[in-house]
C-alpha cells in the first residue's frame, strides 16, 4: 500500500513541478585532447542557383548597391564577421555543365547560357574564375573549385587547373595575366565532378573511379599551387561509393565527398515548410538531421578497412535543411526561410562533425546566401542574417580548436509521438585562444534542462558566452523584423560548493567559454 501512496505522491509532485529531474551531467576530459577540428568543417557552398550568387552577393561593379569589384559590401562584411573559412563554387549540379572559358575575359562579351538545372534562367557568366577568387580574397577564405566531369573532359579540367595555377609563360598562364591576374590563383581544393551518381552523369561508382583516375593524371600544377583533389562520393542511401572510392582512389585523393540533406518529412515530393510547422515537424527534422552521425559512422567504418591510417578525409560537401520552396517563388531557385529550427539543426551537425574530426575535415553547408539553409537572405539592397548565420558565428571558437572528450550522463530523451531523440547534445574543445569552449543544444521545444558541468582537475568559476533561442519554434528574421532572433549574452557562476549548473532553455543553442 505504502509504495502506491509514494508513487501517487511522486506523481503529484512531478505534476506540480515540485520535483526537479536530476541534472544532465557534462564531464569534459582536458587530459586527453582529440583531433583538431578543421576550420573547413565550417565551409560554405555558393552555386550558380537562384539568387545565391547573382543579386545575393554579386551585383556588379556598376551597381548602386555598395560593392567592391562587384561583390556586395554588406553581405561580404557579414560573411567576414562569421569567419567563413572556405567557399565551394560553382556547383553542385551547375558545375557539371559549367565551361570555365565562358567565365573569363571581358564580361560584356561572355556567352549567355541557360541554367538548365536551376529554373532555366539565363546565365550571363558575369561571375567566373577571376570574380570567384576576388570574393575568396575579400573573405580571406580558402577556395574549393568543382570541376566539370559530366559534360566536360580531362582536357578541359586540365586546362582550367593550368590557367589558374601555372606560374610559367604558357599560353594559358599568359591568358590569365591578360585577364588581369599575374600570380597564380590559390586553388586549395579541386573536385572532379559532383554527384556523379545523379545530376553529374548517372554513373556507377566503378565507372566514376576509372574516370577520376584518368582525369587526375592530367591535373598538373606547380607543387606549391597544386590543389588537394576531391573525389565526388555518395549519399545517405548508398555505401558502395565510399567502398569503391576508398579502395580505388586511396593514393590519388585528399578525400571523398558525401551529401545528405535534412528533409522534415523524409520525402522529396512534399518536404515540409520552413515556417508555420508544428511540433511533429520540429521533431522529425531534428530526428532526421542527427542521422548524419550514423551516416558518418557507417561510411568511415568502410574507409577504415581500406585506409586504416586515416589519410583520406570524409568531406560532407553538401548538407543542411531542404524544405518546400516559399510560395510565390521560382521553384528552381530553392529559396526557403530560416528559423530557430535551422540554427538547432546546424548546431547538432557541428557537434556531430566535431565527434568525427579525425575523418571529417571539411563540410559545406548548402548554401551561403538565399538558397536552402542560407546564412543570409537578401532582397535588392536589403539583407538579413538568419538564425543559421548566428549559429555559425557562435561556433567560431571551434574552428581549428582541439576537440576534447566529453561524457554526457543522465541525458533524457525528448520524445514525440512514440519516437525519441537525445535531449541534450554537447561538444567541447580547447580553442586557439587557449580557452575551453562548451557548446550545448537542447532539442526539447518545451522543457528547459539543467546541466551540471564538470572538468575534473579544474575548478570552474563561471561560463560566459551566448545563447540563441526564442519563444516560437519557427522564429525567423525578416526585412520587417530583422532582429526577431539573435544571440543574447549568457553566463552562469559556480555555487559555494564549487559546482556549476547551466540552465539551458527549451529549443536553444549555447556556446560558452568555461573559465
Ligand atoms: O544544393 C543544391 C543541389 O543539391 C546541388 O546542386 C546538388 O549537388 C545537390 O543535389
Amino acid at each position: 500500500m505504502n509504495h502506491i501512496k509514494r508513487a501517487v505522491l511522486t506523481l503529484c509532485l512531478v505534476a506540480s513541478g515540485a520535483v526537479l529531474a536530476a541534472p544532465v551531467g557534462v564531464t569534459i576530459d582536458t587530459t586527453k585532447p582529440g583531433p583538431v577540428i578543421n576550420k573547413n568543417i565550417y565551409g560554405q557552398f555558393a552555386e550558380h542557383l537562384g539568387t545565391g550568387i547573382y543579386e545575393g552577393i554579386w551585383v556588379g561593379p556598376k551597381s548602386k548597391i555598395p560593392n567592391v569589384n562587384g561583390w556586395r559590401k554588406d553581405v561580404v562584411g557579414a560573411l567576414k564577421a562569421m569567419h567563413v573559412p572556405l567557399v565551394r563554387w560553382p556547383g553542385g549540379c551547375f558545375a557539371d555543365e559549367y565551361h570555365w572559358r565562358d567565365g573569363i575575359g571581358a564580361r560584356e562579351k561572355r556567352p549567355v547560357k541557360v541554367n538548365t538545372n536551376w529554373g532555366g534562367v539565363e546565365e550571363n557568366n558575369a561571375v567566373g574564375t577571376h570574380e570567384f577568387f576576388e570574393l575568396a580574397e575579400q573573405l580571406g577564405a580558402e577556395t574549393y573549385v568543382n570541376g566539370n566531369l559530366g559534360t566536360g573532359s580531362a582536357q578541359e579540367m586540365s586546362e582550367w587547373v593550368e590557367y589558374m595555377t601555372s606560374d610559367s609563360k604558357s599560353t594559358l598562364a599568359e591568358l590569365r595575366r591578360k585577364n588581369g591576374r599575374d600570380k597564380p590563383f590559390k586553388v586549395d581544393y579541386f573536385a572532379i565532378g559532383n554527384e556523379a551518381w545523379g545530376c553529374g552523369g548517372n554513373m556507377s561508382p566503378q565507372h566514376y573511379a576509372n574516370l577520376y583516375k584518368n582525369v587526375e593524371t592530367f591535373l598538373r600544377a606547380p607543387p606549391q599551387y597544386r590543389p588537394k583533389m576531391i573525389a565526388s562520393g555518395g549519399n545517405d542511401h548508398d555505401l558502395t561509393w565510399t567502398e569503391t572510392l576508398s579502395k580505388e582512389l586511396k593514393k590519388q585523393t585528399y578525400g571523398i565527398s558525401f551529401h545528405y540533406y535534412t528533409i522534415p518529412t523524409g520525402q522529396w515530393e512534399v518536404k515540409g515548410m520552413a515556417t508555420g510547422f508544428k511540433e511533429d515537424q520540429w521533431f522529425s527534422t531534428l530526428s532526421n538531421t542527427i542521422k548524419m552521425d550514423g551516416f558518418i559512422k557507417n561510411n568511415t567504418a568502410v574507409m577504415d578497412k581500406y585506409d586504416p591510417e586515416k589519410k583520406l578525409g570524409f568531406l560532407v560537401d553538401e548538407w543542411g535543411t531542404w524544405y518546400d520552396v516559399e510560395k510565390g517563388t521560382n521553384a528552381g531557385f530553392l529559396f526557403q526561410q530560416n528559423t530557430l529550427r535551422d540554427a538547432v539543426v546546424a548546431a547538432l551537425n557541428f557537434n556531430i562533425f566535431h565527434d568525427h574530426a579525425d575523418r571529417v575535415r571539411m563540410t559545406n553547408i548548402a548554401q551561403m546566401v538565399n538558397v536552402l539553409q542560407a546564412m543570409i537572405i537578401t532582397d535588392k539592397d536589403k539583407m538579413v542574417l538568419t538564425p543559421t548565420y548566428h549559429a555559425f558565428q557562435m561556433y567560431v571558437p571551434f574552428q581549428d580548436a582541439t576537440s576534447l572528450p566529453l561524457k554526457l550522463t543522465n541525458n533524457p530523451q525528448y520524445s514525440y509521438n512514440g519516437s525519441s531523440i537525445p535531449e541534450i547534445s554537447a561538444s567541447a574543445a580547447r580553442a586557439k585562444d587557449g580557452k575551453l569552449y562548451l557548446a550545448l543544444v537542447n532539442t526539447n521545444p518545451t522543457k528547459e534542462a539543467e546541466i551540471a558541468v564538470d572538468v575534473p582537475g579544474q575548478a570552474i568559476k563561471s561560463v560566459n558566452g551566448r545563447v540563441l533561442t526564442s519563444a516560437a519554434m519557427d522564429t525567423h528574421n525578416s526585412f520587417q523584423s530583422p532582429e526577431a532572433i539573435k544571440p543574447a549574452p549568457f553566463s552562469a557562476t559556480a555555487g559555494a560548493d564549487g559546482k556549476l549548473t547551466v540552465k539551458i532553455p527549451a529549443k536553444a543553442v549555447i556556446v560558452v567559454a568555461v573559465e
